[in-house]
């Protein structure tokens, strides 16, 4: 599945480079810092040094229903990251978090017939800029210890290369109680931020990975689309 790996200084996003040039399936870029680092919806995603941005490539074919895609490598990611030690959950649709706040985030875009997986996990920063501060977190920050990155990609790469070929084998449903016992905000009221907001009880995710939400009205399904989960207070 990871063919090819380039580890670059710095570059605007790994994730436009991939989307833009003209890289075969299972190549792996990565960059020490990022200039231009984006998340969804063209947000900013921080790429100080000291964490670990890459994307990869895959090839579209073999993945029919991409929204699946951010769930099932952050379940990758979390677990590989409660392997070390760590204590990490999955925040629908796709960000991994620890002791409250965001410590990786996912993103998954489709571009000219191909799958570009661009992930940001942040490794050893110390800090991070006062609009976030009370959002982030690292592996550094929540461990008390510093880590190898190459060590934590390559672990990464690990679980994403046997999830996601059990994922192409087997599809979601090999996935789905695991992310559910995983999942940030179960059992509490939130709130889905989008054009017309809903309010409900987080019951957990459907066989196709869309969320369940008990509303007043009923059971809700919420498509990821453009929507933002948070606690509802
Ligand atoms: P959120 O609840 O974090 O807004 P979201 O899914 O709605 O989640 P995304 O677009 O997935 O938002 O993530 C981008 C957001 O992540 C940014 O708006 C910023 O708040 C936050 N962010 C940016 N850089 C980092 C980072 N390095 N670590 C953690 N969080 C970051
Ligand atoms: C999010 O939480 O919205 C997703 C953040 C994804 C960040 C990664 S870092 C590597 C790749 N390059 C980018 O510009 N973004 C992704």
């Amino acid at each position: 599945m990871f063919e090819f790996l380039v580890w670059l200084r710095e570059t605007d996003s790994t994730q436009k480079m991939l989307k833009e040039g003209n890289f075969p399936c299972g190549t792996v870029l990565v960059a020490d810092r990022q200039k231009e680092g984006k998340g969804r919806k063209g947000r900013r995603w921080e790429s100080q040094e000291g964490g670990l941005y890459f994307s990869f490539v895959l090839c579209e074919e073999d993945f029919s229903r991409p929204f699946q895609i951010p769930l099932v490598v952050g379940l990758a990611i979390s677990d590989f990251l409660d392997s070390l030690g760590l204590r990490t959950m999955v925040k629908w649709p796709n960000d991994v978090y620890s002791k409250g706040r965001k410590i990786a985030g996912i993103l998954v875009e489709k571009t000219r017939g191909r799958i570009i997986v661009g992930i940001g996990i942040n490794v050893n920063q110390a800090s991070f800029p006062p609009d976030i501060e009370d959002r982030a977190t690292s592996m550094y920050i929540v461990s008390g210890r510093r880590w190898d990155r190459k060590e934590v990609l390559l672990g990464v790469l690990g679980k994403l290369q046997d999830y996601l070929e059990g994922y192409k084998r087997e599809g979601f449903r090999k996935f789905k109680d695991r992310i559910e016992d995983k999942l940030l905000f179960k059992g509490e009221e939130v709130i889905i931020l989008s054009e017309e907001p809903v309010v409900g009880l987080l019951e957990g995710i459907d066989e196709e990975g869309f969320l369940i939400l008990r509303t007043s009205k009923g059971l809700e399904k919420i498509t990821a689309g453009d929507v933002s989960l948070r606690p509802h207070l």
